[in-house]
């Protein structure tokens, strides 16, 4: 899932492993390294933490000044020693991020060959194909080349060679890769991050591009084997602060930085001072019939929550989609059609593969999007920035409440461009929005009860979360917080479809989350979570005092926010879901900051 590679002047293997550290974000199951010592190719690799990989790596001497580096989320393959990245021939090593969809016919064709293969992955494939080419006589570089047009399906790799110790290579498709510039020392990685100790001038490469390095530069070549040139951009790599603070874990850390990070994307797209929502340059909504929208996992909940803002302040009809399933449904999309992708890392692979499709079919893209240089910022017509700073957390909090930000203003924006809102209704609306930042630092002062009430919910072993309205998404979105990363197994569902199947499921051993604000479903909600207690369900309501009296229910523990507007519940209400997630994941002792599985930035399929 992240890969480094140097061309140093001092011994590199201490040097992978902290941009490897710096990438641990990303999340993975096994790691390795390959340096060139002597000329010669020299793998240490390890199951489970980077811990590991450091307690071997300190037990042998590794002083060459060449090498890559590798974290693996497994794919093909269980995470083990032997499947772990680098992968090497007597010729080389070669680490490798995405699927190589046609590994099956390269392998078999390479084995009937007389390749001799010793894992399971599909990278190994690609390490015997330029071996073989090697061993026709090419050089690496022609070796390389001939390779990757044999190649299927997303990857970006690294090659180190036996005897070359001034020459990395490196390609891209579909999975993102940069080229660090150093002075008589150069770098490959996956991302700035990972770059950041070394250098902050950065090259990102284009889809289908491939690099010779060596430590007097870098030629890159696009697919077709052209020589190119790429811009060289100065990144904020070196100064994201990879760092917790005072806090335990980086979730925790971006849980708080939330007051910040939603001010400063409020700001950039409301005119307090008028109290306008700025229309994003690019995009007439009023020329607009039909907007859809395209995400995966949490991004893929601030999506949900846009479709209520969307449609019920600027009356335009929304299509919602995960990304894996609306780049292959082939759904007829609207001549003035736009699309909204959002996505944190901005290389999500199904997401990136949705715009793509979308644009294909002639609509305009929009990017709601994190990281400033990914391939989805890149290829969208409009990019709409989140800037939430760099998120460590595999688990996405602060990201999420800085898409929805976004989202709402351009609701807003969206509904006055189209004669739905009145200039005072959107006034009232940029109002409410400005209140998000102070808002939420009150709410994260609950975070004491909320950690009392997390040990409590440590103990069960399901849970159900039902909010209705834009409530909704938040249950689905607490839901996921606490499955992913305390292993509790959790459902979100639209609170009126609880009488239609999850009811039958309830009892004292299965507590539910019912997210419900004082607002114009509340009552509704009221009469589901009756049926709740009247099955001798245990509630976690999260409401405000208004809702406290109205409900006039017995529950196991009653979260009460401040009241606010309804635009803006979304955005506050996530808070305690995501305290309450952590929490209950840390009284569990789980890897909070890179839960078992899951990694960070998906970019296979
Ligand atoms: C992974 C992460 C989630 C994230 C999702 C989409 O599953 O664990 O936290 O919401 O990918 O990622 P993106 O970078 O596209 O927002």
């Amino acid at each position: 899932c992240g890969i480094i590679g140097i061309l140093g002047q001092t011994p590199v293997a201490p040097l992978l492993v902290d941009a490897l550290k710096r990438l641990e974000y990303r999340g993975y199951d096994s790691a390795g390294i390959a340096t060139l010592e002597d000329g010669h190719v020299e793998r240490l690799r390890a199951e489970g933490k980077l811990r590991n990989l450091e307690a071997k790596l300190a037990t042998v001497g590794r002083m060459g000044r060449s090498g890559i580096g590798h974290t693996r989320w497994a794919t093909h393959g269980a995470p083990t020693e032997r499947n772990a990245h680098p992968h090497a021939t007597d010729r080389l090593a070669v680490v490798h991020n995405g699927i190589i969809e046609n590994f099956r016919e390269l392998r078999r064709d390479l084995e009937a060959a007389g390749r001799v293969f010793v894992s399971d992955t599909d990278t190994e494939v690609v390490a015997h194909l330029v071996t073989a080419r090697l061993d026709e006589g090419m050089s690496p570089r022609d070796a390389v080349q001939a390779s990757l047009g044999a190649l299927e399906g997303a990857f970006a790799l690294a090659f180190l060679f036996e005897g070359e110790d001034d020459l990395l290579i490196g390609a891209r498709r579909g999975s993102p890769l940069a080229i660090g510039w150093g002075s008589n020392e150069m770098f490959l990685g996956s991302d700035a991050i990972a770059l950041g100790p070394f250098t902050d001038e950065v090259t990102y490469l284009d889809d289908g591009d491939w690099v010779v390095l060596t430590r007097a530069g870098a030629t890159i070549y696009d697919a077709a084997g052209q020589e190119v040139g790429r811009v060289v951009t100065r990144t904020q790599g070196a100064t994201y602060v990879v760092d917790k603070g005072n806090h335990r874990h980086f979730m925790v850390k971006e849980i708080h930085e939330q007051p910040e990070v939603v001010g400063h994307t409020l700001a950039h797209y409301l005119d307090l001072a008028n109290g306008i929502a700025k229309v994003p340059s690019g995009i007439d909504f009023a020329a607009i019939d039909r907007l859809s929208i395209t995400a995966c996992g949490t991004a893929y909940y601030a999506g949900f929550v846009a479709k209520y803002w969307f449609e019920r302040l600027a009356r335009l009809p929304v299509d919602i989609d995960i990304a894996s399933e609306f780049r292959y449904r082939e759904q007829p999309l609207s001549r003035n059609g736009l699309s909204i992708v959002i996505s944190q890392s901005g290389e999500t692979a199904d997401t990136l593969a949705s715009l793509r499709y979308a644009k294909g079919e002639g609509q305009k893209i929009a990017a709601v999007v994190n990281v400033q240089e990914s391939t989805i910022a890149r290829e969208a017509d409009i990019r709409l920035p989140t800037l939430a700073g760099a998120e460590i957390g595999v688990a996405s909090t602060k990201a999420f409440t800085a898409q929805l930000s976004v989202l709402a203003a351009t609701a807003v924006a969206a509904g006055k461009a189209r004669g739905v809102l009145s200039a005072e209704d959107e006034g009232k609306l940029v109002r409410a929005l400005s209140e998000v930042p102070r808002l939420m630092h009150q709410v994260l002062k609950l975070d004491e009860q909320i950690e009392a009430l997390a040990r409590e919910l440590a103990k069960v072993k399901h849970c159900l979360y039902l909010g209705r309205g834009t409530s909704y998404p938040i249950a689905l979105e607490g839901a996921l917080k606490l499955k992913e990363i305390s292993y509790i197994h959790a459902e979100g569902y639209a609170a009126g479809e609880l009488k239609h199947g999850p009811i039958a499921l309830i009892d004292e051993d299965m507590p539910v989350v019912v997210i419900a604000p004082y607002d114009r479903v509340f009552e509704k909600t009221v009469s589901n979570m009756q049926e709740v207690a009247a099955r001798g369900g245990r509630i976690i309501l999260i409401t405000d005092r208004k809702g406290q009296e109205a409900a006039a229910i017995d529950t196991l523990a009653t979260i009460i926010l401040p009241e606010m507007p309804a635009i803006v519940t979304p955005l506050v209400y996530a808070i305690p879901v995501q305290l309450l997630a952590y929490h209950t994941a840390v009284f569990m002792g789980t890897d909070v900051d890179q839960p078992r599985n899951l990694a960070k930035s998906v970019t296979v399929e």
